[in-house]
């Protein structure tokens, strides 16, 4: 069981690192196309958004099958999405700005979609810091409370992508759906009227 758990592992980290490799292929081989560096700017960002998203899917996923080991792949996807948005920054940062932190600041506060992308990168740090077993354990109740920002995370990183397009909104609104979807499934609509009839119950009782 734990080396069957261990080699799935592997097998999920492998899998998160093809983007990287077909990347990095695409501009040597030159299938990147005329301009690499528009093309790692995009590819990095849909891949941080997809990972983000399929991050917030593993706990509904789980519910809603009843697999419980899919619990075990959740960190690690949120880390790679952390990484590709990494990669995305340093291509913005050392190709579009020589690593200039004036010039970066600049297009930061120059244009809103790239300011909020930046607010998404820099809430997205401390989930990544604070993703250890030892912070979950000193953290306790509040590590939930932290790491339920990674939806407004996914908010901002979807309204980046809106801001972002000029004529064809239909990429971002897919996105859009599958986080409404994510979010609709996390609020358990049909428990929470379960729970506020219950409740009401009580009150009718006592009264
Ligand atoms: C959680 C953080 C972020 C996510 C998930 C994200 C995601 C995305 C996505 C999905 C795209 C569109 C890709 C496409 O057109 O196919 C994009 C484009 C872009 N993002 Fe981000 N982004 C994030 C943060 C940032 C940051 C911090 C910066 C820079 C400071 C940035 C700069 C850009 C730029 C320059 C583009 C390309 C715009 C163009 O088409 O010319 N992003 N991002």
């Amino acid at each position: 069981m734990v080396r069957g758990l261990l080699l799935a592992k592997i097998g999920v980290f492998l899998l998160c690192l093809i983007p990287l490799v077909i990347m990095g292929s695409a501009v040597v081989t030159g299938a990147a196309g005329p301009n690499p560096v528009e093309y790692l700017s995009h590819e990095t960002g849909q891949w941080g958004l997809r990972l983000l998203l399929l991050t917030l899917a593993v706990s509904p996923l789980r519910r809603l099958t009843g697999w419980a080991w899919l619990i075990r792949f959740r960190r690690m996807l949120g880390l790679f999405a952390f990484f590709y948005v990494c990669c995305h920054f340093l291509v913005f940062a050392v190709f579009d700005h020589s690593l200039g932190l004036p010039s970066i600041l600049e297009d930061i506060v120059k244009r809103p979609y790239i300011l909020v992308g930046t607010l998404a990168f820099l809430l997205l740090i401390p989930l990544a810091i604070t993703s250890t077993n030892s912070m979950m354990r000193r953290l306790g109740r509040r590590w939930k409370a932290l790491h339920r920002f990674s939806y407004l995370i996914a908010a901002l990183a979807v309204l980046h992508f809106f801001m972002l397009v000029k004529v064809d909104t239909r990429e971002p609104l897919i996105y859009a759906g599958v986080l409404a979807a994510l979010l609709l499934l996390r609020l358990r609509p049909g428990q929470w009227l379960a729970r506020r009839t219950a409740s009401r119950r009580e009150v009718q009782k006592e009264a």
